[in-house]
């Protein structure tokens, strides 16, 4: 593993390999023990959209491990005023041991990594939402023991999130089935590697989606970017709500996942997040310890 650009790129060795080690470093930072596996180690962020859990997770993360963070807005790059992402690679990839970045488009979170000579994190685009999906697998693995087998189900937007999870959970042997409005899907990309996989359904009726779950997740329906197409979306998401008919139909244990920020009434109602809100946070927390790991498996000793 060279860099983290989308779960696509990953195999369910490398998925495990990451879990296993953020375990191991969550044991670690909660018993004291020191962990410092990146001392002398920089990591550059690249913000280009807004963020409350990556930038300090991320941040944290690295100080723990004895690195150092510099957070780099894109309104404070040469980015923002139109300097080429081939040639901020070239420079960057001189001063520090890694980047993590934030924007919009997959392409120019490729283009990185093809044109620098450090590992590439994705924090998120438009297209996947790995950091995220990693945490998620961990924390699912900690309440229900292991992963092989169990019913994921997806309700909601077929962006980042849906995109990131259907690819992480088939390669995990996960069943997964997600449900949203026909006209929004999942990528292309997704759906070809999915629809090669028996374990995979998709459907416009939520409730069989989460029929028999064992975690079901959802997301914002208007994605950071989407901010002019709210009004549509969620007349388009009106039935794609997490609530307790829907958890009803999901295997009485069920877990929820959501990986923040959450809008109560929207995507999920506000009594089945502050049921699941454990779950949820552990989630977030996660995003701390499966990063650190990331980092550790990327930037760390070869
Ligand atoms: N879940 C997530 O990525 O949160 P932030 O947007 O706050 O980083
Ligand atoms: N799908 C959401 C995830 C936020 C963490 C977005 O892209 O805004």
């Amino acid at each position: 593993m060279k860099h983290l650009l989308k779960m696509l790129d990953l195999t369910s060795e490398d998925i495990t390999g990451i879990l296993n080690l953020a375990d191991q470093l969550k044991y670690e930072q909660k018993h004291g023990i020191e962990h410092r596996h990146l001392a002398g180690k920089t990591l550059g962020m690249i913000f280009e959209k807004a963020s409350t859990r990556t930038r300090v997770s991320f941040e944290v993360g690295m100080y723990q491990l004895g690195g150092l963070p510099i957070f780099l807005s894109v309104n404070d790059l040469q980015i923002g005023r139109g300097e080429p992402v081939q040639d901020t690679a070239r420079v960057l990839s001189r001063y520090l041991d890694g980047i993590m970045i934030r924007t919009f488009k997959q392409s120019e979170v490729e283009a990185l990594a093809q044109n620098g000579s450090i590992p590439i994190i994705n924090g998120l685009t438009d297209f996947s939402h790995p950091c995220q999906v990693l945490a998620d697998l961990m924390t699912i693995r900690e309440y229900k023991g292991s992963l092989e087998g169990l019913k994921l189900c997806f309700i909601g937007d077929g962006n980042n999130m849906m995109n990131s999870l259907i690819v992480a959970g088939l390669k995990m042997k996960m069943e997964v089935a997600v449900a949203c409005p026909a006209e929004y899907k999942p990528s292309a990309a997704v759906l070809d590697f999915a629809v090669t996989h028996p374990a995979f359904s998709i459907t416009t009726d939520p409730k069989e989606a989460a029929k028999g779950a064992d975690v079901v997740i959802t997301d914002v329906w208007s994605s950071m970017g989407m901010e002019d197409e709210e009004k549509k979306r969620r007349e388009a998401f009106k039935g794609f709500q997490v609530n307790e008919e829907i958890m009803s139909a999901a295997k009485s244990d069920a877990m929820i996942q959501h990986c923040l920020p959450a809008h109560r009434g929207e995507e999920i109602t506000e009594e089945m997040f502050e049921k699941h809100a454990k779950e949820i946070f552990d989630e977030a927390e996660n995003r701390l310890h499966a990063q650190k790991a990331v980092l550790v498996t990327l930037l760390g000793k070869k």
